[in-house]
């Protein structure tokens, strides 16, 4: 698959903002604790969420499907295994070694797999696990986990890693006594995670905080919970809005987990109006105006996931940016393509400069991974000509109906096989077709 994007034209309208995929993973990886029937509301059609369900399914469970509601049947008993190619198929897979350790007493998974963004251990994750008293033995293939008993007490995280928080705090469930994490991660997935196994039957305080506090919970009943929108989608049109000059509104949007995006996006010389409870109108000046030093941080610092998105918006701002990566060490992976398109990068360490430019050019250029896939999407509605985007497999993991959603607002856009000629004969997409494939069925 690849996109066709023709650049230049002003964008109008409202999108609609799905659910959070780095909520829903990981909540979809809880829901095996329960045994019990889980209703999911608002998950977003992607293929990470698509993979997840099939690991579901391997392990014995049931998952059904009705629009954008998941229902998890747990009731059976399941198996704490999931093949190495499923692992592979996504980073958050590493949530189910928390839940097979919580459900089942062991585990035994391979590594996990998601997109290139530098070594992405997990020692964190088996840090705390094993401290909690869990036997872990690593080959190179395989981590088996065995947990006859696991010990409650406070726990430090050496690094508020989002993953390693999500797998404390379900495997903590079946500590002898309270557990206390200190330094967790805070990202709003994270109040997220409590949140929907609070509603499960557990008693989990303080996500969001320096200090969460878990109590062991061993029974739960069926429940109902509809997952946050996706901050990251939201942040993506936003910036999508202010690199076109466009005025666009986002609809279904999670206002207050979007305080540093707006932040920033002000810096920039737009305007923001948020309507309560859940609806933004991005209004955005002639040309943007650069930002000085802006540093990927754990939230509530500016997230690393928005880091390529806001490159792409500065790369015609007036004036020379600063942007500084603090959280993953390659996750440059746009740079490259966006240098095709005209951009004046520089790239030194962890530090890229981006000098705006008059212009960027329609040209081919490779999505490498989720978010710099993105990026080259932005970077292509604002430029002159036809962008031609290959890789967007990438793009698929984490956007709901990308192309459709931008579509519905004017942009030129199509998605078309790797085989079609690169020709921009526009067809709007309809609603939930989101592969060429599914076009074509
Ligand atoms: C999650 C998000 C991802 C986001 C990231 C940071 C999901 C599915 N993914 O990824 O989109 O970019 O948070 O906000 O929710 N680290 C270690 N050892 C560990 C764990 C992490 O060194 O055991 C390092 C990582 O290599 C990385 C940094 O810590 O450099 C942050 O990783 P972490 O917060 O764990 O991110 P993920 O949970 O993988």
């Amino acid at each position: 698959m690849k996109y066709l994007i023709e650049g230049g034209n002003r964008l109008s309208g409202s999108i609609p903002v799905s659910g959070s995929k780095n909520a829903v993973l990981p909540i979809l990886a809880a829901t095996i604790i329960t045994g019990k029937k889980t209703i999911l509301h608002n998950c977003p059609d992607i293929s990470d969420v698509r993979c997840t369900i099939d690991i579901l399914r391997h392990l014995g469970y049931g998952v059904e499907r009705q629009n954008d509601t998941l229902i998890v049947d747990s009731t059976c008993e399941g198996t704490p295994q999931v093949p190495p190619e499923l692992m592979r198929k996504l980073r958050s897979s590493i949530i189910f070694l928390g839940a097979f350790i919580n459900r089942f007493g062991s585990a035994k998974i391979s590594y996990p797999g998601g997109c290139e963004l530098g070594k992405r251990p997990i020692d964190i994750h088996l840090a705390v696990l094993s401290e909690m008293g869990v036997q872990i033995q690593e080959d190179a293939q395989h981590i088996l986990c065995d947990a006859p008993r696991l010990k409650g007490g406070e726990y430090r995280l050496s690094f508020p890693s989002v993953g390693a928080t999500e797998n404390v705090m379900i495997a903590s469930l079946i500590a002898d006594c309270p557990v206390t994490v200190k330094n967790p991660a805070k990202e709003p997935e994270i109040v997220e995670l409590q949140n929907f196994l609070n509603a499960a039957g557990a008693n989990i305080l303080g996500a969001g905080t320096d200090t969460i506090q878990i109590i062991p919970q061993k029974t739960f009943h069926d429940c109902e919970y509809t997952v946050c929108s996706d901050r990251i989608e939201a942040a993506t049109y936003m910036f999508s809005a202010a690199a076109t000059g466009s005025v666009l509104t986002l609809t279904n949007a999670p206002l207050r987990d979007l305080n540093r995006i707006t932040a920033t996006l002000e810096e920039m010389g737009v305007y923001i109006i948020t309507k309560r409870p859940d609806t933004l109108t991005v209004i955005p000046p002639k040309r943007l105006k650069p930002l000085n030093l802006i540093a990927t941080m754990p939230h509530p610092g500016f997230p690393t996931d928005a880091q390529a998105i806001l490159m792409a918006s500065l790369l015609k701002a007036d004036g020379t940016s600063m942007i500084v990566e603090n959280i993953f060490e390659n996750r440059y992976n746009h740079v490259s393509e966006f240098l095709k398109m005209g951009a004046e990068i520089s790239v030194s360490g962890n530090t890229a400069t981006i000098r705006g430019v008059n212009h960027l050019q329609g040209t081919t250029v490779y999505a490498k991974d989720l978010r710099a896939g993105a990026a080259l999407v932005i970077a292509a509605l604002s430029a002159r000509g036809t962008t031609v985007i290959h890789d967007v497999h990438h793009i698929s993991r984490g956007y709901e109906n990308m192309i459709g959603k931008l579509q519905a607002v004017g942009a030129k856009a199509r998605i078309v096989s790797d085989t079609e000629p690169n020709t921009m004969e526009f067809r709007q997409i309809l609603p939930n077709e989101t592969t060429f494939h599914s076009l074509t069925q």
